[in-house]
Formats: structure tokens, sequence, C-alpha cells
């Protein structure tokens, strides 16, 4: 959930905090544009760490200095890092970008400041004055109306003292896949070293290449080259490599030591900060993960034999657009589990992939690979053995 705290001070200056408190699902580039609808004749005088992206028509405002928007529907835009150290506030300036609290727990929050004015403004009413209609302009959002609760206490610079606001409403914003997309956007591929079969995404996983009206970009096609025209504010439209899946995402989960590929199929978006949740019955045994960052999720109770893995600051956590270097990749290394451990029945085989919180489409389970003949089974103490050291074998 996204919670959007809005504390107000008597004289009607506003401190908007954007809290992103989901565990792996974060807020990509183009970042949050928060909007709401003003009840009145409301205006914005002056805003500190973001900017509305129209000033609107303020001709109604006798003043010798306009307000910075007078819009009826403002829409509120982060600053892009690096912005005048004067228009700067706490915790502004990453261009709308927020990360999931796994991954990075000191950008999960975006902070703004702004003068409310406007004629017949009461604070005693703020009821009355709080806007409606919010959103942040995410695709899959929606958020709720303000609710009015205990007013925000702020550490006053510089001091060991809190001051207070004089009121303090919330928003909350939740996430539904499929109002963010109708279609998966992301599929898993299977394969072991035991069979020599590769059980792929499943036909028409995102879509299907056949139908009238899809584009994609095929084998021997060149890929455009140039970054397809979009505004800064939007999200580019997707061009996938064409595929039976039409994913623009595509997972390769692969047994030997477990090895993970995720391959980007669309040439039109880079990934930033992009993570895979994985659900699989061994993940409590995972001793050690190369190339990503890992953390479990079972600490966190609710969401059982999961973990989120994510990219390496600066070497991987940027996934590129489609292309030779369009994908990333880890092995890991699990600690054998005597319970569960059977090849038969598809051991080492997640049950639930995410990709940025999105889920994945899975091969079926009874196409997953199979140990040869049917599969073998653990009947006497010999084969136990063979197996375990085998699989000792393979994790070195
Ligand atoms: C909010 O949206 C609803 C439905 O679109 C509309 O009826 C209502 O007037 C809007 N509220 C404001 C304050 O604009
Ligand atoms: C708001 O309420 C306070 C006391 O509750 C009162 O002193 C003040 O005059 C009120 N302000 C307006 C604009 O009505
Ligand atoms: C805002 O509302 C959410 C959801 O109801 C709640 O979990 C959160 O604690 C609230 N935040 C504040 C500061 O009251
Ligand atoms: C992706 O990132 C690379 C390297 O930073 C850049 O050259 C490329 O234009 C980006 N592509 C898109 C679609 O933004
Ligand atoms: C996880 O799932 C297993 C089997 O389904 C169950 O026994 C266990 O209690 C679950 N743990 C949590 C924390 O939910």
């Amino acid at each position: 959930m996204i919670h959007i705290i809005l504390s107000f001070a008597m004289n009607l200056q506003v401190k908007v905090s954007i809290y992103n408190y989901q565990l792996y699902r974060h807020i990509e580039a183009p970042g949050w544009k928060l909007s709401w609808s003003w009840k009145g004749d409301e205006v914005i005088w002056y805003i500190g760490g973001a900017e509305a992206t129209e000033q609107g028509d303020c001709s109604r405002i006798r003043a010798a200095t306009l307000p910075h928007t007078c819009e009826k529907k403002p829409v509120i835009i982060d600053l892009m890092p690096g912005a005048l150290y004067n228009k700067q506030v706490a915790n502004c300036c990453r261009g709308g970008v927020l990360t999931s609290t796994t991954q990075d727990s000191s950008n999960y929050l975006s902070a703004f400041q702004m003068n409310v004015g406007g004629i017949s403004i009461d604070i005693n009413k703020t009821d009355e004055l709080m806007p409606a209609n919010f959103s942040i302009g995410v695709p899959g959002y929606t958020c709720s109306d303000p609710f009015q609760v205990d007013p925000t206490r702020f550490l006053q610079p510089g001091t060991r003292r809190y001051i207070q606001a004089f009121r303090t409403w919330n928003v909350s914003c939740t996430y539904s896949q499929f109002r963010a997309s109708p279609s998966p956007t992301c599929c898993v591929l299977l394969s072991a070293f035991y069979n020599e079969n590769i059980v792929p995404c499943p036909l028409c996983s995102c879509g299907c290449r056949d139908l009238p009206g899809t584009k994609c970009v095929s084998q021997d096609e060149t890929p455009p080259l140039l970054e397809l025209p979009h505004s800064d504010l939007e999200a580019p439209t997707p061009m996938v490599r064409c595929s039976r899946h039409m994913c623009p995402i595509r997972v390769h989960w692969h047994i030997k030591r477990v090895k993970i590929t995720v391959t980007n199929l669309n040439f039109a978006k880079n990934y930033s900060d992009w993570n895979l949740v994985v659900q699989h019955p061994n993940m409590k045994s995972v001793t050690q993960v190369f190339s990503f960052n890992y953390v479990p999720l079972d600490q966190y109770g609710h969401i059982n034999e999961s973990g989120v893995f994510f990219g390496i600051q600066s070497f991987n956590d940027l996934l590129l657009q489609s292309g030779e270097t369009g994908n990333v990749q880890t092995e890991m290394l699990l600690h054998k589990d005597a319970g569960i451990f059977t090849f038969r029945e598809g051991w080492g085989f997640p049950r639930k992939i995410s990709f940025n919180g999105d889920e994945c489409v899975m091969p079926p389970p009874d196409e997953y690979p199979r140990l040869p003949n049917g599969g073998l089974r653990f009947k006497s103490r010999p084969w136990m053995g063979f197996f375990s050291s085998l699989l000792l074998v393979l994790m070195i």
C-alpha cells in the first residue's frame, strides 16, 4: 500500500509525504504524478521539492506574484535529482521514484511542501478544504478518500523538540495487477540438467503473436535503434521481441545449481531497480546467492517460503532493454532438505515468480522437467546415498 500523508499547519502550509510500504513493488521511472481535485477556489502559491505540471489560468488572482498553480485538478511531480538547492526539501527530488521497503529502506519516502491559499479558506474547516479524488498517476493504483488521523509530529530541525501539525489527513492507495494491465507481463521457462527438454513459457502467456494488431520485432528484423518517442511523464509503449509468449520479461529457471536468468525482450524499456519474488518450497534452504541481492520474506510472517532477489547497485540493478546485454543472471545454492528431496516432484522448481511485483505465467505443473523414465524413486538406501552425493557434487 502507498500512504499519502498531508499535514496542515495553521498558516495553510502543507507537508505532503508519500510512503511506499510495499515489500517488493516499487514506483519506477517516470515516477508518481500526484493529483487531486480542489473543492473550492484554492490555489497553490508555492511548492518546494516538487512542481505542478501546469500553472493553469490564474487570471482571477490579483496579486503582484502569481500562484504556482491555479489548476482545479493540479498534477504534482517530483523534481529530478540535482534540482536547485533552494527548491529542495528533505526526501524530495528523485524523479518520483520510490523503492520498495526490502530493496532500499531509505528511498521509499518522497516529500514536498506547499502553501495553499484562496478565497474564503477557514482552517477550522479542513474537512471542507480537503480535496478529493486523489491519484498517484501510476497504472494499477486507486486511492481512498482522505481520512483524518492523529496530527503528525515533526522533530524541529536542530532541536530535540517536536512541533505538531494542526490537522493531518491520510490517503491510502492500493495496487491491482489486473487494473495495471489486463494481460500478464512476464513468463517462466524451466529446464533441468537431467532432462533435455526445455519447458517453454506457455503459448500466448502475455499475448498472441498471430492476433491482428499485435506488433513485435522478429528475429531477422533490426530492432529500433532510436528510443521510441514518448513524453518524459509517460511510460513508453512496449516494443517486444516476437515470441510464442509475447512477454516483455522472461525468467529462465534452470536446475543444476539453480540458475535464474531474467531476460528483457522489450526494446522500449530499461527496468531500473527491478526485483524478482520467488515462492519455492526450499527457499529457506538458500545458503548462497551469487551476483544478486537476496532477502527472505519469511521474516515478514505472512509470506511463506518466499524471497526477493534484486540487482546489486551499479552492477546489475538496471535490466537493460532487449538485446545482447538485456539480461541479468544469478546462481544460488540450496542446501539439501531430506523432506522435500525428490526430483520427481519437480524439486527445485518454483511455485510462483513475480517480476516487479507482477505475477509471471508458469508452465503447468504436469509439464515440469521430469527425470528420465518417469522418475526414480528413493526406495532403498543405496539410491538415497547416490542422490545425496550427486546433489553434494552439484552444490559445490
Ligand atoms: C470526484 O470524482 C467524482 C466522480 O468522477 C465526481 O463526481 C466529483 O465531483 C469529484 N470531486 C471533486 C471535488 O472534483
Ligand atoms: C478557528 O477556531 C478558533 C478556536 O477554535 C477561533 O479562535 C478562530 O477565530 C477560528 N478561526 C476562524 C477563521 O473562524
Ligand atoms: C494511514 O492509513 C493506513 C491504512 O489505513 C495506516 O496503515 C497508516 O498507519 C496510516 N498512517 C498514519 C500516519 O496515520
Ligand atoms: C537504456 O539504458 C542505456 C544505457 O544507460 C541507454 O543507452 C538506452 O538508451 C536506454 N534505453 C531506454 C529505452 O531508455
Ligand atoms: C508455510 O507453509 C507450510 C506448509 O504449507 C506450513 O506448515 C507453515 O506453517 C507455513 N509457515 C508460515 C509462516 O505461514
